[in-house]
């Protein structure tokens, strides 16, 4: 059976210790080794969005096991430009490689792709839907960084259009969290998300206010507002800029509070922040090496 990471409610918790697990042991190769685990192996990276982190930790982590990476480049340069549709670019690139990353700006076509490959789709992100790659260097992070099971953690900014805390709260459902949902009154966390926590007896607390949460928590996930998302200027115009943490912000946080974010940001953290013990958001972004070498590891080994 082919293997595909499109949504993390696919995956149980067992399977996503699992992968963490791996990661871990994995994690002394990601700093400068390497490995022929995945020799022989081609990995092809679609990008139909903008991407640093995700399409680079992806080439990181396949080279540092000895794979190969191939990649359309820009979609103007790509038979994209010509109009050709993601089934038959997917049904074509699957005959060049052992696996698919594909990120696209439509909900659902990470699974649609899945449809038509005959080898295993990794859903980098797919509009405002689902970011699983994410979601487990999150995990990841927060298990290394602090602690998974109990932890009390809040979701900042965007909860609407945010792909990552989509993903990550249906995550951390299986971990007994408690979750803080802070964001302007039109970015709330849609029902339907909100309806999964709640079923799955996650306790959630929603406010627009960072203060009123800011002391208690152990994580403080902060997201940027996904201005590409809105579809009336206006709109974005009215929330950008709702919070903004600075040193004067943190004066009160718990001792160990661990501020992530999934990266790039727009202005939610000020940069003097960067040096506080409280900042581990780079951390964050070099984890997504080991963790995407043990999804890529599972894949296709
Ligand atoms: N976190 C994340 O997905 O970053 P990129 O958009 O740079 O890949």
């Amino acid at each position: 059976m082919i293997r595909h990471v499109i949504n993390i409610t696919d995956l149980s918790r067992d399977e996503i210790d699992r992968i963490l697990d791996r990661a871990a042991e994995l994690e002394p190769i990601a700093h400068r080794g390497s490995s022929n685990i995945l020799s022989g192996r081609i990995l092809a990276t679609l990008f139909y969005e903008p991407s640093t982190r995700t399409r680079l930790s992806f080439d990181a982590a396949m080279k540092r096991l000895g794979g190969d990476v191939i990649d359309f480049g820009p979609i103007e340069s790509s038979s994209i430009a010509k109009g050709e549709n993601l089934a038959d670019t997917i049904s074509v690139i699957s005959g060049y490689a052992d696996a698919i990353v594909l990120r696209h700006p439509k909900e659902g076509a990470a699974r649609m792709a899945s449809e038509f490959s005959s080898v295993p789709v990794i859903n980098a992100g797919d509009g405002a839907g689902q970011h699983p790659t994410q979601t487990l260097l999150d995990l990841y992070t927060i298990r290394k960084e602090s602690h998974l099971s109990n932890v009390k953690i809040a979701l900042v900014g965007d909860l609407r259009y945010g792909r990552t805390v989509h993903s990550l709260a249906h995550a951390l459902s299986l971990y007994n969290a408690r979750i803080y949902l802070v964001s302007p009154d039109q970015l709330q966390m849609p029902d339907s998300i909100k309806g999964d926590l709640i079923n799955s007896g996650t306790r959630i607390t929603e406010t627009t206010d960072i203060d009123d949460i800011i002391d208690v928590v152990d994580v403080l996930y902060l997201t940027r507002i996904q201005k590409e998302r809105f579809p009336d200027p206006g709109e974005y115009q009215m929330v950008a800029g709702s919070y903004r943490i600075t040193n004067e912000t943190l004066r009160n946080v718990k001792d160990d509070l661990i501020i992530m974010h999934p990266l790039p940001r727009a202005g939610e953290i000020d940069c003097e922040v960067d040096a506080s013990k409280h900042a581990i958001y780079f951390k964050q972004s070099f984890y997504g090496v080991p963790v995407r070498m043990a999804i890529l590891s599972m894949v296709m080994e």
